[in-house]
């Protein structure tokens, strides 16, 4: 019996040629669509309810043309977004979009394997191992560190927090207290209340005026806790936090963790990646004696949103915190040198994100996001000097990485009109659409940020930023 027929094919299947015209039509839209993201505005959200609403539809009995599909996609839908992608966007944390992972994407989810057990595919697995062993090389991990691929940085922190919780908890938990300062990304609290704990249990301590967390408050936190009969057992530093790009003293935490017998997790969603230059590397001293580590490769290798990753220098603790078997799985292995990865995470079923990672970086190798981690270092610097120059802005937190906070101010302006005065300011700022800003309250004032992390953003939109920003000044004074 011949093993494909046309008799058996079913009309989802796409013959050779259907496939290649199909992924033209669509690569032919992606490639416009990338070539002009240059001169597309920062941001189109005008419309955006009645866009929502325009597109909501019956269950189609029968299908479309693609074309038409593909039109109202890249003519009606993308267009009113933020412009998450282009070089102007330098708001929150900027993703990248780097293309090659999409076709990555497009031969993972061609090709379909299962990732999740090594049996099912021990070359796609030992590719994503290989992504993982690179990272743990980054942040000056032993051979023996191991970690996962996740959709992001928030699923990331929580199975750290679920690991750090299993090492060094007992079953019943309730007793155990987390430590974090109040720049920590809010997905640390999330992480801690989906892991079961109380919310009051995350003890937030407070930051210095470079907000970096107050170690000598943590240390007499953990104190008072001890002696109110609480078990202390995790504090999360972080590798750049998101409103300022603040890195924690990570040396420092590790030797309080050490002396108290915690689990130190540092948060690198953002900042993590610029341990691939020297500088970054200086900044982030300390990161490999962390327990755990989160780095984001949708921010800092520039990849396309849903790839996160959690490093854990004692492979052995992931593993306890997620091995389960059931009896119709197939076998797993028990050797640190083949992995298979439904052990050690949260999930099963899931795509083969080590693949969109793997192959820019084989593309291109490590340097060129080295050099490119360097220019956003360095860019942010330049437009920290540059908004020192410009009357009535006041820098409220200077590049750590490649984030700067500042504001205007005007002399004798009570606080509340001034945050009023700086809401406009964005608003102006934005309203050109050639940059794309976001804002932050920092100690009770609000204030405006750059964050610069895309491929795409260099000099020339940096420049067109500052612009921006001395004609909304000028136009306020
Ligand atoms: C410092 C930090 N941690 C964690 C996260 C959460 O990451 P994700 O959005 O990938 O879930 C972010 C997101 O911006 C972040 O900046």
């Amino acid at each position: 019996m011949s093993s494909t027929t046309s008799a058996e094919s079913s009309p989802l299947e796409l013959s050779g040629d259907e496939l290649r015209r199909l992924t033209k039509l669509a690569a032919d839209r992606i490639a416009d669509h990338l070539d002009t993201l240059g001169s597309q505005p920062s941001f189109g959200t005008e419309g955006s309810e009645a866009l929502a609403r325009s597109l909501r539809e019956p269950l189609p009995e029968r299908g479309a043309p693609v074309e038409e599909l593909l039109a109202l996609l890249f003519e009606k839908v993308i267009p009113v977004s933020f412009n998450t992608a282009g070089p102007g966007y330098l708001a929150y944390i900027p993703g990248g979009g780097l293309p090659h992972a999409a076709v990555a994407d497009l031969i993972a989810d061609a090709t379909n394997r299962f990732v999740g057990v090594w049996a099912a595919a021990p070359g796609l697995a030992q590719i994503e191992a290989n992504v993982v062993a690179w990272f743990c090389e980054m942040v000056g991990y032993p051979p023996s560190a191991r970690g996962i691929l996740t959709s992001g940085g928030s699923l990331a922190n929580f199975s750290a927090l679920v690991t750090a919780r299993r090492e060094r908890l007992p079953e019943n938990f309730l007793a155990g207290t987390l430590y974090a300062s109040d720049q920590a990304h809010h997905s640390i609290q999330k992480a801690a209340i989906l892991a079961g704990f109380p919310p009051e249990n995350v003890r937030e301590i407070p930051s210095d005026a470079t907000f970096r967390i107050r170690l000598d408050v943590l240390e007499q936190r953990i104190a008072e806790d001890r002696v109110s009969g609480r078990s202390p057992f995790l504090v999360v530093g972080s590798a750049g936090t998101t409103n300022t790009g603040a890195v924690d003293d990570l040396v420092g935490l590790a030797e309080i963790a050490k002396r108290e017998r915690l689990w130190v997790h540092v948060d690198g969603a953002y900042g993590g990646f610029f341990v691939l230059t020297e500088e970054g590397k200086r900044t982030l001293a300390g990161i490999e004696r962390a327990d755990s580590i989160v780095l984001d490769p949708h921010k800092g290798l520039f990849l396309p949103y849903g790839t996160g990753s959690l490093l854990v220098r004692d492979a052995g603790a992931l593993k306890r915190a997620h091995a389960l078997t059931a009896a119709y799985l197939p076998t797993m292995r028990d050797e640190h040198e083949f992995v298979d990865f439904c052990q050690i995470s949260p999930e099963l079923s899931r795509d083969w994100r080590g693949l969109r990672v793997w192959l820019p970086i084989r593309m291109h190798g490590i340097e060129v996001f080295r050099e490119n981690l360097r220019e956003k270092l360095s860019l942010a610097r330049w437009a920290a000097d540059e908004l020192e120059k410009i009357a009535g802005i006041e820098i409220v937190s200077a590049p750590q990485l490649s984030i700067v906070a500042f504001r205007l101010v005007k002399p004798g302006m009570p606080e509340e009109e001034l945050n009023g005065l700086n809401r406009r300011f964005l608003e102006r700022i934005n309203a050109r659409k050639r940059v794309y800003l976001t804002a932050t309250t920092l100690q009770g004032r609000f204030v405006l940020r750059i964050c610069v992390l895309s491929f795409r953003t260099h000099a020339a939109r940096m420049e067109m930023c500052l612009d921006d920003i001395r004609v909304a000044a000028a136009e306020l004074s």
